[in-house]
């Protein structure tokens, strides 16, 4: 595969790889999807010299993994947490498959587990060594919609740089007279749409982040917004 591009040689790894069961290719293509889209939104005015770097990614509702493992097969990361409260058989899988250099999973409720997982990755970070600036990133894709203010308040709460996005909201059969859910109904607009634009401005408002939107293909999947908030670099000392 030589002159084949890093893309095409993890989609070959992802065809040839003979561990079972593997996610499935709409799965691999929304992982893929989401990471050129996250981090392009992480790059966006740092100029391509300043390609930020992370010391660890945490892909919370990760399941099968795969998100957190790109940045570390492209050199995002050094290292993947993926955190989810069942351990998938695809999860192993992949990390077989693709065998990223450094990669954990950790079996915990996002409420349980998320806060001290935070602490230890920023507590690595700082002492390791690793090129200027790194820092964790906290990813979440099709995260269930309710644990998706939980985790952006706890990783902004932590400074950590957290796009969310790809949200799948719990059904919402008929909302309550009154409620924003039913306000949405009533005027026509999606209720997804609706609440990550309120998150949006949420994060828009806290000192010290900024907040860009992306987009992925819609025919990958409909739910295809990426909210992105960087944290501010530290003042030079
Ligand atoms: C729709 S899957 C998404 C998996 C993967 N991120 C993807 O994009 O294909 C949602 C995942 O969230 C996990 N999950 C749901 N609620 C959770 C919670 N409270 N704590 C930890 N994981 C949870 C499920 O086990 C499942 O793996």
């Amino acid at each position: 595969m030589s002159g084949a591009s890093l893309a095409d040689k993890i989609r070959q790894a992802y065809y040839d790889g003979s561990a079972t069961p593997k996610p499935s290719e709409k799965e691999l293509d929304e992982a893929m999807s989401f990471f050129m889209a996250a981090s392009s939104g992480l790059d966006k005015g740092r100029g391509k010299a300043k390609r930020h770097y992370y010391a660890t990614v945490i892909d919370v509702c990760g399941g099968h993994g795969m998100l957190g493992m790109l940045f570390v097969l492209y050199a995002r990361a050094s290292s993947a947490i993926i955190l989810d409260r069942k351990l998938p058989l695809s999860f192993a899988a992949m990390a077989s498959n693709w065998a990223p250099a450094t990669l954990r999973f950790v079996i915990t409720d996002v409420r349980d587990g998320l806060e001290s997982t935070l602490a230890d990755a920023a507590r690595s970070a700082t002492t390791a060594t690793t090129p200027s600036s790194p820092r964790v990133l906290v990813v979440g894709c099709h995260a269930c919609g309710y644990l998706t203010d939980y985790v952006l308040d706890m990783a902004t709460a932590a400074g950590m740089d957290p796009p969310g996005g790809g949200h799948r909201l719990g059904g919402c059969p008929s909302p309550p007279r009154h409620t924003h859910p039913s306000c949405c109904h009533c005027y026509g607009h999606r209720l997804s749409v609706a609440l990550d634009m309120a998150r949006m401005g949420r994060l828009a408002a806290l000192p010290g982040y900024d907040v860009l939107l992306r987009t992925m293909d819609p025919s990958i999947t409909p739910q295809n917004r990426i909210l992105i908030a960087k944290a501010s670099p530290p003042p030079a000392k």
